[in-house]
C-alpha cells in the first residue's frame, strides 16, 4: 500500500507565508533592525516589575476572560465591557474576524498592497480576496473599495495608517465610505499605529464605531506600547461581532504576563507618550533629511517610512544591510524602514544618502 500523507484543506494551497523582518545580524555593535515596526525602547521599568511578578505564576493559566485588562480598557475608551475582546496581538483578532465573518464563497476587501496578514487570514478561512491598489499618492482608493463591494462581501479592511506606506484616510472620506458600506458587511478600522498620528484631519476609529455597529476597530499593545513580544491586541465592536470574537479566540490565548504588562503599561501613559513623542520628533527627523537627499516619501502617520524603489528595492535593502541596518523590502516595490533609535536612523539616512549619489 502507497503511503499518503495526511489530507490538507485545498485552501491552504498557495499560502503566502508570513515574513517577519529580517532580525539584525547577531554580535555586531552596529547592527539594528529596523524592519518590523517595533518600538526601539525597552519595556518601561514599571512594566517588567509587573511582566516579573507575573512570570511567577507561569504555572497557573492566565484569567480567559482578560478582567482587569477589559475594565481598563472599558474605562479608558467609554465603552461597554461587552464590546471588548481580546487576542493574541491584533492580528490574532483579526484572523477570529475573518473567521467570524467570511468562508468559501465569501470576500474579504483591503487595499493593496498593505498589511500582509490579510491575504493569509483571508485564504486561511477559504475565503477570497478581494485587492483594491492604492492610489499613486500611496493612499487607499475607498471609492474604488466601495465600487468593489459585491453580495459576497463579508469584510473589508482599512488600515489607517497603511502598512507599509505610512498614508492615512481623513475622516470626511471614510464617513462618505462607511456610508455606502450596506450595513451587513463588517469594516474594521485597522489602527495598529494610531498613537503616532498628529493629524487632526484623521478620525479616531472608536468616534465611527460609536453608533456604526457594522465598524470594528482593531488596536495593538505591539507598537507604540512597545509590548510586541507578549502579543495583546483587541477589538472594539458592538455585538455580535464583540461576541462571535470570544468564540472564536484560542482558550487562554493572552498570557498574564500579557495581560498585566497590557494593563501596567495603560497606567503609565504619561511616560510611554513620551517615548511616542520622541519617536514622532525623529519621525520627522528622519522624513525631511530623505527629502533633502531628493527622495519622494509619503508624509508617514506611523513610526516607519516607504520608499517606492521598484526594481532597485533589493539592491537599497542590502545597501542598508551592508551598512548596519535591517530594513523590510517588498521586493519590486519598495522598502519599509521603521524610525528606531537615532544611531540606528543615522546609519540609515548615510545609506540612503549613499545610494542615491550612485543613482
Ligand atoms: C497594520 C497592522 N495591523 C496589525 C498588526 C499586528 O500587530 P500585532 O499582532 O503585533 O498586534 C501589524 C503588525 O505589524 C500591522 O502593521
Amino acid at each position: 500500500m502507497t503511503e499518503k500523507s495526511p489530507k490538507l484543506r485545498a485552501a491552504l494551497d498557495g499560502i503566502p507565508t508570513y515574513k517577519p523582518g529580517k532580525p539584525a545580524a547577531a554580535g555586531g555593535p552596529r547592527a539594528f533592525k529596523l524592519s518590523s515596526n517595533e518600538n526601539p525602547y525597552p519595556p518601561l521599568a514599571g512594566v517588567l516589575e509587573t511582566a516579573a511578578d507575573a512570570a511567577a505564576s507561569l504555572n497557573r493559566y492566565p484569567d480567559l476572560a482578560c478582567t482587569e485588562l477589559i475594565a481598563e480598557l472599558a474605562g479608558r475608551f467609554d465603552v461597554p465591557l461587552e464590546h471588548l475582546a481580546t487576542g493574541t496581538g491584533s492580528v490574532g483578532v483579526a484572523q477570529q474576524l475573518v473567521q467570524s465573518t467570511a468562508g468559501p464563497g465569501d470576500e474579504v476587501i483591503y487595499a493593496w498592497r498593505s498589511f500582509e496578514a490579510y491575504p493569509i487570514i483571508t485564504q486561511i478561512a477559504g475565503a477570497t480576496s478581494v485587492r483594491v491598489p492604492l492610489t499613486d499618492a500611496e493612499e487607499h482608493d475607498l471609492e474604488a473599495m466601495a465600487d468593489a463591494i459585491t453580495d459576497r462581501t463579508r469584510l473589508i479592511f482599512v488600515c489607517n495608517p497603511n502598512n507599509p506606506t505610512s498614508t492615512v484616510v481623513r475622516r470626511a472620506e471614510l464617513e462618505r465610505f462607511l456610508d455606502r458600506v450596506p450595513s451587513d458587511v463588517l469594516v474594521v478600522l485597522d489602527e495598529a499605529y494610531i498613537e503616532f498620528i498628529r493629524d487632526e484631519r484623521v478620525p479616531n476609529g472608536i468616534d465611527l464605531y460609536r453608533d456604526r455597529p457594522n465598524v470594528c476597530v482593531l488596536r495593538t499593545f505591539s507598537k507604540a506600547y512597545g509590548l510586541a513580544g507578549l502579543r495583546v491586541g483587541f477589538a472594539i465592536a458592538h455585538e455580535p461581532v464583540a461576541a462571535a470574537l470570544r468564540k472564536t479566540a484560542v482558550p487562554f490565548g493572552v498570557s498574564q504576563l500579557a495581560q498585566d504588562a497590557a494593563v501596567a503599561s495603560l497606567r503609565s501613559e504619561t511616560a510611554l507618550r513620551e517615548r511616542v513623542d520622541a519617536l514622532v520628533t525623529e519621525r520627522a527627523r528622519v522624513w525631511e533629511a530623505l527629502v533633502a537627499q531628493g527622495w519622494t516619501v509619503p508624509d508617514s502617520r506611523a513610526n516607519f517610512v516607504w520608499l517606492r524603489l521598484g526594481e532597485r528595492t533589493a539592491d537599497f535593502a542590502a545597501a542598508c544591510e551592508a551598512a548596519g541596518v535591517v530594513v523590510r523590502p517588498f521586493p519590486g516595490e519598495g522598502v519599509r524602514v521603521t524610525v528606531g533609535e537615532r544611531e540606528a536612523n543615522e546609519i540609515f539616512l548615510r545609506a540612503a544618502e549613499e545610494f542615491r549619489k550612485e543613482l
